[in-house]
């Protein structure tokens, strides 16, 4: 029979471990600067939920930006304008986001986020429900990169508009897929899950897509879903 206190200890040195190795990976491959860190000051005195990527997953949005050369990108869910400064750095000075949030209030919140970060020529701001701001992108398509990070019920949608507004080679990055396991259980058992569940069935039904997802938050319970159209 384990011994629950060795097991317990063993736990908490796994813990330990973990924490570690993504503090040295931030420290070496994402630091953030004053200007990123004040994004998430920002959301936090504006009372908004502390729920922005990661620095490692803002990092690795810059480099699938490079990698599909991207010169204009969409975000579903500007929330506080942290991913969005990610995003927008790793554009070319004439390179283009335009990020779509629903609230007003975290419009506002985002808007000074990218004036703080240096961007804010790139960036433009739209808001409204996305289902609503989306199809008026029609004539601004094709983007190169769509970054998903909404409303989860949404998500089936908002990759059909991803899709829409895509060319072969666009990269399309959704968050929270995982769940902490939620969004595999049968059947899923909120309305977040679901939404995840129905996206990952949505997207590895595609054969215009090819497709993986990965545990990458700070804890290592939800994580991307990456897509890129053939
Ligand atoms: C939630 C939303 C997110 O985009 C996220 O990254 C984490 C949590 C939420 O609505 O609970
Ligand atoms: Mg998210």
């Amino acid at each position: 029979m384990t011994n629950p206190q060795s097991e317990l200890e063993r736990l908490q040195a796994e813990a330990a471990q973990r924490a570690m190795i993504d503090r040295e990976l931030v420290a070496r491959f994402a630091p953030e600067d004053a200007e990123l860190r004040g994004a998430n000051d920002r959301a936090k005195a504006a009372g908004m939920p502390e729920i922005q990527i990661s620095p490692l997953q803002g990092k690795l949005l810059q480099v699938l930006a490079a990698a599909c050369g991207a010169r204009k990108i969409l975000e579903i869910g500007a929330l506080a304008g942290y991913s969005g400064a990610w995003l927008a750095r790793a554009l070319p000075a004439d390179g283009k986001l335009i990020t779509l949030e629903v609230s007003e209030k975290h419009a506002e919140v985002a808007r000074a986020t990218f004036a703080a970060a240096g961007v804010a020529d790139r960036v433009e701001v739209r808001v409204g429900p996305a289902l609503e701001t989306l199809p008026p992108l029609t004539s601004e398509a094709p983007f190169d990169l769509i970054f998903i990070d909404a409303d989860k019920g949404n998500y089936p949608a908002y990759l059909d508009w991803a899709v829409k507004l895509s060319r072969p080679g666009t990269i399309i990055v959704a968050d929270n897929v995982i769940r902490g396991g939620r969004a595999f259980q049968t059947p899923p058992p909120d309305e977040n899950a679901a939404g995840a569940a129905a996206y990952n069935e949505k997207l590895l039904a595609n054969p215009r897509l090819i497709s993986v997802a990965f545990p990458m938050d700070d804890d290592g319970t939800d994580g991307f879903a990456i897509s890129v159209v053939r």
